[in-house]
C-alpha cells in the first residue's frame, strides 16, 4: 500500500515536469509566430516565472469574443483549455475556461470550478479554404511551402519568379509589354529562376577589352526599317530551344550564333544545328556546365575541339545524370579534327565535328550590329536579367524600374546571353517610334513570342547592346 502511494506520488510528480516543459517550449514557438494576435494583459514575456505560478492564460494572453485559437493545450493529457470570453458562455457556464481565466483576464476570482475538458482531436490543426488539416500538414503556396505547427500555418517567406499580382499589374498598365503565368515557372523562388535559368557568367575582362571590328560609318537610315535572319535566310536560322532548370545560357546562345552563322556563310551546305548538350559535357574546363559558364570558354572550344550536330548529341536531360562527355576526337593527318565515336543515340549517323574560328567583338553602335547581322548573320548579346523578364509574354520589352515586388529584388539582375536576328519599329499610340530587336531567347517556344522577345533598341536596355559578339564559320 505504502509503495503504490509513493509511486503514484513520484509519477505526478513526473508529469506536471513533463507539461511545464512542453508548455515552455511551445509557447516560445508562438511568440515568434503571432506576436500581435492579442492585445491584453499576458505575460507572455515571463513564460518560466509564469508556469511556476501555474499559469494558463498569464501566458497564452486573453482574446475577446471567440476564438477557438485561443487556447492552451496540454499535450500530455490531450486536453485544452479556453483563454477567450467565449468560455464563460454555454452550459454549464465556464466549463472551457482555463484554470486561471477569471483573474488573469478579469482581476478577480470566481466561485465558479474550472474543469478541463477533453476535446476531440479533430477539433485541432489548422483551416485553409474550408478544409481542416492536422498537425504536421505541409501545403506548397506557389514557391513557399507552409506548415501547421501548434495549430497555425507556418510558411516560409521567398519571393517567388510568378508573382499574380505583378502579373496584373504589368498587364494593367501600358508598358509596352504584356506578362504571363508560366506554369513552368510556378513553384520556383526569383532566386532559383536566376540560378537555373540563365547561366552565362559575367564577360571576363579579356572579353570586355576585346577592340570591337570597325565598321563602316553606316547610320542607322541606311538600313530598312524592318529585318529579321529568317526572312533573309529561310530554312538557315535556329529556333530556339528550351535549356530548362539548366544554367546553360552560355552553352545555348553560343551553339545557336554558331549554327546559324555556319549556314549563312557556307551558304546553305551545312544547315545543322549545333549541339548546346556537346558544350556543356564536354567544355568543362573552367566551365560548370548547367551551373554557369564563360563565353570565352564556350569560343574556345568551338574553335579548337568544334562541335557535332544537335541530332547527334541532343540534349538528354535525365539520361546522364553525371553528364559525362559522350565525344572524343582526334586530329588526323589532313589535318582534320574527327570524332572517335558514333553520336550517342541510335538515329543520327552523322558524327561530323563543326569548327569556327575565334570571336570577334561589334561596336555598341545600334547601326554596327544591325550591319554585323544584315551582312554576316544573327549575333550573340549579353544581357542583365531582371525579375519582371521571367513574365514577359509579348510586346517591347522594358525593365520597369522600382515597381512591382520586394524593393531588393527588383534591383537584383544577372547576366544572361541570347541571340539578336533582327530588329524592327513600332509606331505606338503616341505616334512616338518604337524601335526594337528581335531577340532570341533558350526557355522554348512556350515562353514570350515563340521562344523570342522583342526589346527596346538603341538604348542599351539591361546592357543588350554592350558586349556584342559573332564569329566567322568557314568551311
Ligand atoms: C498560374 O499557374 C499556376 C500553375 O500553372 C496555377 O496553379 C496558378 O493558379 C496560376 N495563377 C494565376 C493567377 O493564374
Amino acid at each position: 500500500m505504502w509503495l503504490k502511494t509513493w509511486i503514484l506520488i513520484l509519477c505526478h510528480f513526473a508529469i506536471v515536469g513533463c507539461i511545464k516543459e512542453k508548455f515552455v517550449a511551445g509557447n516560445n514557438f508562438l511568440l515568434k509566430d503571432s506576436p500581435a494576435e492579442d492585445g491584453s494583459n499576458s505575460a507572455r514575456g515571463r513564460p518560466e516565472r509564469a508556469v511556476s505560478r501555474g499559469g494558463y492564460c498569464r501566458l497564452r494572453g486573453c482574446c475577446p469574443g471567440r476564438d477557438d485559437g485561443c487556447n492552451f493545450q496540454y499535450n500530455a493529457r490531450n486536453a485544452i483549455c479556453y483563454c477567450d470570453s467565449f468560455c464563460t458562455s454555454g452550459s454549464p457556464a465556464s466549463i472551457d475556461c482555463c484554470p486561471d481565466f477569471w483573474v488573469t483576464c478579469f482581476g478577480h476570482p470566481t466561485t465558479q470550478p474550472a474543469n478541463i475538458r477533453t476535446r476531440p482531436l479533430q477539433q485541432e490543426g489548422c483551416t485553409k479554404g474550408g478544409h481542416r488539416y492536422g498537425e504536421g500538414a505541409i501545403f506548397k503556396d506557389n514557391c513557399n511551402s507552409c506548415k501547421c505547427i501548434n495549430n497555425h500555418w507556418m510558411c516560409s517567406d521567398e519571393t517567388c519568379l510568378v508573382r499574380p499580382n505583378l502579373i496584373n499589374q504589368i498587364n494593367s498598365g501600358s508598358y509596352g509589354w504584356k506578362a504571363s503565368n508560366y506554369s513552368q515557372f510556378w513553384g520556383m523562388s526569383l532566386q532559383e529562376g536566376f540560378s537555373q535559368r540563365l547561366g552565362t557568367f559575367p564577360p571576363s575582362a579579356a572579353l570586355l577589352d576585346m577592340t570591337p571590328v570597325a565598321g563602316n560609318l553606316m547610320t542607322e537610315m541606311d538600313f530598312p526599317e524592318h529585318f529579321v535572319a529568317w526572312h533573309e535566310w529561310p530554312g538557315w536560322i535556329h529556333d530556339p530551344l528550351d535549356q530548362r532548370n539548366c544554367a546553360a545560357s552560355w552553352a545555348f546562345s553560343t551553339a545557336s550564333v554558331a549554327a546559324d552563322r555556319m549556314a549563312i556563310h557556307s551558304k546553305g551546305r551545312f544547315t545543322d544545328n549545333l549541339s548546346p548538350q556537346n558544350l556543356i559535357s564536354c567544355d568543362t574546363r573552367n566551365q560548370y556546365g548547367c551551373k554557369g559558364g564563360s563565353l570565352n570558354g564556350a569560343w574556345s572550344y568551338l574553335k579548337n575541339y568544334g562541335l557535332v550536330s544537335h541530332a547527334c548529341y541532343p540534349l538528354f536531360w535525365s539520361h546522364h545524370p553525371h553528364n559525362t562527355c559522350a565525344i572524343s576526337s582526334i586530329v588526323e593527318t589532313d589535318g582534320e579534327r574527327r570524332a572517335t565515336h558514333p553520336c550517342p543515340n541510335n538515329v543520327e549517323p552523322s558524327n561530323r565535328l563543326y569548327q569556327c574560328s575565334f570571336p570577334y567583338r561589334i561596336s555598341s553602335r545600334e547601326a554596327s550590329i544591325m550591319e554585323e547581322i544584315k551582312e554576316n548573320g544573327p549575333v550573340q548579346a549579353v544581357m542583365q536579367v531582371h525579375h519582371d523578364f521571367f513574365l514577359y509574354k509579348s510586346g517591347i520589352y522594358k525593365h520597369r524600374r522600382n515597381a512591382g515586388g520586394p524593393s531588393q529584388s527588383s534591383h537584383q539582375s544577372k547576366t544572361h546571353s541570347v541571340k539578336i536576328v533582327g530588329w524592327g519599329v513600332l509606331q505606338d499610340t503616341e505616334e512616338k517610334r518604337q524601335k526594337y530587336w528581335i531577340v532570341a531567347n533558350s526557355w522554348g517556344k512556350t515562353w514570350g513570342e515563340n521562344g523570342y522577345f522583342r526589346i527596346l533598341r538603341g538604348q542599351n536596355e539591361c546592357d543588350i547592346e554592350n558586349l556584342i559578339i559573332a564569329t566567322k564559320c568557314h568551311f
